[in-house]
């Protein structure tokens, strides 16, 4: 079996130093906001050439933080992508906000920032930074400095893609991080990590994930608890130091997979011009994609599919306003899209595997 990503394997590789790093919290016994995560913070922040950020406890809450950090609540619009994983809406809903869903830009995947709906209470734009690649923060950004909205950049799946030079996360207003421990960063069980453009923005939401806490037994804002934990930190500290290589091996991989792929006629992911991609996943587009897909499983390649059903049809939203929506550009991608397995440690031989598999097995859509 090659699967979509392969932790078993990544554990081995990091194993002696991640049982070492484990151990010494362990032997401290401090949990919560101890060294582990003020260092993973700093560690994260000089990475991205940052200089403020938070992190928290997992991707969706740092979307929520980011939110209530720029102000955004009830009586607000945030315009957003449909083609993306449920906790993008979910987090807009959470904090009493309402999604206005536009189409995405067929070859990246991302958020088409052509024609905004930009209404009376419209305050936010929250482009996806999807399967690693970046939505045009140029104009995105130019469409919001005009109207004066804010950007959040949902980089879940982005670490370190970049544009025009600029990483993911770091454009907008606020950019969101995910470390589920399938992500290109991932910890050992759920993290996130909320980077902020402005200083004060970044205290509110530090002390949002905090308890509101401005010191101990003194809470000044209204918080949660959201605070990510010592032993995620300290496994994403020592994974962190590998992901530069990780990610140059995927979009080697990437490389690989287009160059053969694309040939046979195959819809690939196409990064937008100025902007680099950091695979998180690798999706082709596939006639009878669900067929093509349990003919791969069945061949013992794990394959996915990101995202079957897109936010304006989920069973959840189907009340809302933003639901009735003609988005036939996110509607293709989610009947098509399938994604092969991709990670830092995939080794050529299965990329080959994969390869010869979907030349046999799949149709290009
Ligand atoms: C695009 C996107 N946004 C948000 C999230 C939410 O992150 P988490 O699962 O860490 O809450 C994820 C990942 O699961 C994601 O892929």
């Amino acid at each position: 079996m090659i699967p979509l990503v392969n932790l078993q394997r990544q554990y081995a590789g990091l194993k002696a130093e991640i049982d070492a790093a484990f151990a010494a919290v362990l032997e401290r016994q401090e949990f919560i906001n101890g060294r582990e995560v003020k260092a993973f913070t700093a560690a994260y922040l000089a990475a991205f050439g940052a200089k403020y950020g938070t992190a928290c406890s997992n991707g969706t809450t740092a979307i929520e933080l980011a939110l209530k950090g720029l102000g955004v609540g009830p009586g607000d619009e945030v315009i957003t992508t449909a083609h993306t994983f449920f906790a993008t809406v979910e987090a807009i809903m959470n904090v009493g906000a309402e999604p206005v869903f536009v189409d995405i830009e067929p070859g990246s995947y991302t958020l088409d920032p052509a024609n905004l709906p930009v209404g009376r209470k419209t305050r936010a734009i929250m482009p996806v930074q999807l399967y690693g690649g970046m939505a045009d923060m140029t104009a995105i950004m130019a469409a919001a400095a005009s109207s004066n909205l804010k950007v959040i950049e949902d980089a879940a799946q982005a670490h370190l893609a970049t544009h025009k030079g600029a990483m993911a996360g770091t454009i907008g207003d606020a950019g969101t991080f995910s470390f589920y421990p399938g992500k290109n960063l991932g910890a050992y069980g759920d993290a996130g990590f909320v980077i902020a453009r402005d200083a004060h923005v970044a205290v509110l939401i530090s002390k949002l994930a905090d308890h509101g806490r401005e010191a101990k037994y003194s809470h000044d804002v209204i918080g949660g608890n959201a605070r990510m934990d010592e032993l995620q930190a300290t496994v994403l500290s020592v994974k962190l130091k590998h992901l530069k290589k990780w990610t140059a091996r995927r979009q080697a991989v990437a490389g690989y997979y287009n160059d053969k792929l694309k040939r046979a006629g195959f819809k690939v992911i196409e990064p937008l011009t100025h902007s680099t991609c950091v695979y998180h996943l690798y999706v082709i587009e596939a006639a009878d994609r669900d067929a093509a897909a349990d003919k791969l499983k069945a061949a013992g390649i794990g394959v996915g599919v990101h995202y079957p059903i897109p936010l304006h049809k989920q069973p959840a939203l189907k009340n809302l306003a933003a639901s009735n929506v003609n988005l036939p550009r996110t509607d293709h991608a989610a009947a098509h899209v399938l994604s092969l397995p991709i990670c830092g440690d995939i080794t050529d031989a299965e990329v080959e595997t994969v390869t010869d598999a979907v030349l046999k097995m799949v149709r290009p859509a």
